[in-house]
């Protein structure tokens, strides 16, 4: 049957990922869908790397991506930064092509533009990927409970942040030599200042609050300090009474003068050993959610890196490949698929 036609912007820790795990898995994308997923093109920057691990033709990649994005049904954004991912997504939205991208930077800034420009097109913007790597987060902001009125979202949103801060606490290192490390496992940005001046961190709180409290906050609206002033001594400092630092983004509604107001931040913060949030390892994240009805919620899992964030930017792709496929959009569900697997134990 006829295949439905993705392409992917970027080819690196999780383009990658994303692109191996879309060859390999051919057959299930293809049952989960109803039609076969093709990657048509995959611009990168330097098409003479070797990028045989990602399964795909040679053929396929290209520096072209202006005109890639006009020739597929769904275009897959792993760039990252600001220009030309947000140049390219419009592009693609005004071509008719639903976009999936994980680029908070870009979100944090654009994101109620380009969702504006997705709704005039009749097509999907997903972003799962973009807010706490693999954990499922923004589908149930924007979707599961959408009928609650969140009170507070709070939590940590930056893997690279937390394995250093955690690395620093567990072995009294200082911050510099943990972050090589954090970048060599494909945590951090491509430039790691984002992560540890806090902005990748405030980008994702900025998006956590414009869905949360159905209103439009932009990075900028959002106050920030990162983590470089925290020092091998301050972890200590932090162990003898008791505590840990973690960078937290706390996103609240407040009163301001008798009318609603958002409060968001990030910034490092000492939390109890006892709190949940203090036995959050490595470039795992958490977030809690409060909301008026279903009480306090708690999302947890890996953060960053390769595999976990293509594992939610996929979950994205199958969505928007059934809506092209079935003619829907908008947040659906997915079940009662055709994998042939059977179910054993009740006979
Ligand atoms: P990488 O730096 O590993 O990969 C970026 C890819 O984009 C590379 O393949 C690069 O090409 C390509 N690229 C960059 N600029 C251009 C351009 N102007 N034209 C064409 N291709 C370009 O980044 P990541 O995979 O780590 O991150 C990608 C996105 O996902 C970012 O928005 C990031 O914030 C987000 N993200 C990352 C997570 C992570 O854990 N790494 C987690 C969640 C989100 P080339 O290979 O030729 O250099
Ligand atoms: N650099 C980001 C982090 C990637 O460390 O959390 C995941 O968004």
């Amino acid at each position: 049957s006829e295949s439905v036609r993705i392409a992917l912007l970027g080819c690196g820790v999780v383009g990658g990922a994303v692109a191996r795990r879309l060859s390999e898995a051919k057959d299930e994308f293809a049952a989960r869908v109803g039609r076969p997923l093709e990657i048509v093109g995959v611009a990168v920057r330097d098409t003479g790397k070797d990028r045989s691990e990602t399964g795909l033709d040679a053929s396929l990649f290209t520096t072209d991506a202006e005109t890639l994005v006009t020739e597929a049904d769904l275009v897959i954004e792993l760039m990252g930064g600001m220009e030309p991912a947000k140049s390219l997504l419009q592009k693609a939205i005004e071509s008719g092509a639903s976009v999936i991208t994980a680029n908070k930077a870009l979100l944090g800034q654009h994101g109620a533009e380009l969702y504006e420009l997705a709704e005039e097109h009749g097509v999907d913007l997903y972003y799962e990927a973009a807010v706490a790597g693999a954990i499922p987060l923004i589908r149930p902001l924007r979707v599961s409970l959408a009928g609650d009125s969140v009170h507070r979202v709070m939590g940590i949103v930056n893997g690279t942040t937390n394995f250093i801060l955690d690395k620093m606490d567990r072995t009294g290192a200082q911050l510099a030599d943990v972050l090589a490390e954090a970048q060599e496992l494909g945590y951090a940005e491509a430039d790691p200042t984002a992560d540890v001046e806090g902005h990748d961190a405030q980008a994702k709180a900025a998006i956590l609050a414009s869905l949360a409290f159905h209103t439009r906050v932009r990075t900028c609206d959002v106050h920030v300090e990162g983590i470089m002033g925290v020092t091998a001594d301050d972890i200590r400092a932090a162990r003898r009474i008791g505590c840990v630092i973690k960078l937290l983004a706390i996103a609240e509604l407040v009163d301001k003068g008798g009318s609603q107001a958002v409060n968001v931040r990030v910034h490092p913060t000492l939390i109890d050993r006892s709190h949940p949030l203090a036995s959050v390892r490595e470039a795992f994240n958490a977030v809690f959610v409060e909301t008026q009805m279903a009480g306090e919620l708690m999302f947890y899992g890996p953060g960053a890196g390769g595999d976990p964030t293509a594992s939610a930017v996929l979950g994205d792709v199958v969505q928007a490949a059934r809506h092209k496929v079935t003619g829907g959009r908008g947040p659906g569900e997915l079940s009662y698929a055709n994998l042939p697997i059977e179910p054993i134990g009740a006979s």
